[in-house]
């Protein structure tokens, strides 16, 4: 018998993953503080990496990867893509950005006088000089100038400007709390008929313990059900295409998708009637290669094949794609929530793939999860 611990109630994906392990008839639950357990399912914020391993014949497994914030927080990724030079030589898939931190905070940051070694070497450096030459240029050259505004840890679209005005974009940060990322908005989105409509791609990854990287076959499209529009920058609901900002602002939310979601394979379809493509050829082989780039850019730093405790995470990269065919990443959430059809497949392939890796089952009364539904990167 394996035995696990739940220090997160608020993970559906992993109250999901506790079933399953529970009704495989090997696994059982241990109150949240005894240390003896073979499988963490943490708190995101507050795992006790240190901690972890020192059980005496006891192998421990835990559901996060220490560091892996590097790509899951926006200026962390902003930093990581321009101080690593697997990444810095080869990145053409992210809008250009600048890590910006407010005037108004007490602790004061670095202006960047030295280019990417300050961002690499001092935690606090600000390219607000670095953002505002970068506008000047493309105002004199006539090129769109378009940006968006967010918060280093925000979600669901919360506390974010677009905006063609230097100052105005600047002064909207100097207004928070925390760092910001100021990022060149994709100005020419492709876009779905009918109704002209924005959306954006989320794909769910899974690495195991071994880093092995695992695309799960199913990904959603959560669509704007506003019109685009590359004039008006104010009305967020046809720009931002965040779940809770459709429900709650569009007032044709629903009408086009249900729960303005769409699958893999009705995008597919829509890629073949009305482009004449299809959606591996076109965009899926881009999205593996971006993912694949990232995660192993990462990986010397957070790997944990030599630590005495092992990790496994899920990871959601939400990406854009524009008029072009071009896939651009937008970010990479360290913690994502999964379609709620998905659930049942998406939770079974974590049991499967990161899970039984590890402490492996009886196969007696437990089918493992097909080859195809996670495709190995
Ligand atoms: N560079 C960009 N160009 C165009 N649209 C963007 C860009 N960045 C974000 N968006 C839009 O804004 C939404 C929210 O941005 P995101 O970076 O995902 O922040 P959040 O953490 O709030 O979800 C995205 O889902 C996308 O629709
Ligand atoms: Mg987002």
């Amino acid at each position: 018998m394996y035995t696990f611990v739940v220090r997160d109630e608020n993970s559906t994906v992993y109250a999901e993953v506790a079933k399953i392990l529970l009704a495989s008839g090997q696994w059982k639950r241990l109150k949240r503080d005894n240390p003896k357990f073979n499988l963490m399912l943490g708190e995101r914020n507050r795992l006790p990496f240190g901690r972890l391993g020192h059980e005496p014949g006891l192998v421990q497994l835990v559901n996060y990867y220490r560091g892996a914030d590097k790509l899951c927080r926006k200026a962390s990724l902003v930093k990581l893509i321009k101080t690593s030079p697997e990444l810095t030589e080869t990145c053409t898939w992210f809008p250009e950005s600048y890590v910006i931190y407010p005037t108004n905070e007490k602790t004061p940051a670095m202006r960047a006088r030295n280019g990417l070694p300050d961002l690499a070497n001092a935690p606090r450096t600000d390219e607000r000089e670095e953002f505002r030459s970068s506008f000047n240029k493309k105002k004199e050259n006539e090129e769109g100038n378009v940006w968006i505004a967010k918060s280093s840890s925000g979600a669901k679209g919360e506390g974010i400007l677009i905006s063609s005005d230097a100052t105005e974009l600047l002064d909207f940060i100097d207004n928070q709390g925390q760092v910001h990322v100021i990022q060149k908005y994709l100005e020419s989105p492709l876009l779905l008929e009918p109704g002209h409509r924005k959306f954006d791609i989320r794909s769910w990854v899974l690495v195991d313990n071994q880093y092995n990287i695992y695309l799960y076959r199913e990904g959603v499209l959560r669509t704007s059900s506003e019109p685009y529009s590359d004039t008006n920058f104010q009305d967020m609901t046809s720009h931002l295409t965040n779940h809770c900002i459709q429900k709650e602002h569009s007032k044709n939310y629903g009408r086009y998708e249900e729960g303005n979601e769409m699958f893999f394979e009705e995008f597919n379809q829509y890629l073949v009637t009305s482009l004449n493509i299809n959606l591996e050829n076109s965009i899926l082989c881009q999205i593996k290669e971006i993912i694949r780039v990232c995660l192993s850019c990462l990986e010397p730093a957070i790997s944990t094949k030599y630590l005495p405790y092992h990790s496994f995470q899920l990871f959601g990269f939400d990406f854009m794609v524009d008029k072009n065919l071009k896939v651009w990443l937008i970010e990479v959430n360290g913690a994502p929530a999964c379609a709620q059809k998905l659930y049942a497949e998406l939770c079974k392939g974590i049991v499967d793939l990161a899970i039984s890796s590890v402490f492996p089952l009886n196969e007696e009364n437990h089918k493992p999860t097909e080859d195809n539904v996670f495709i190995k990167l």
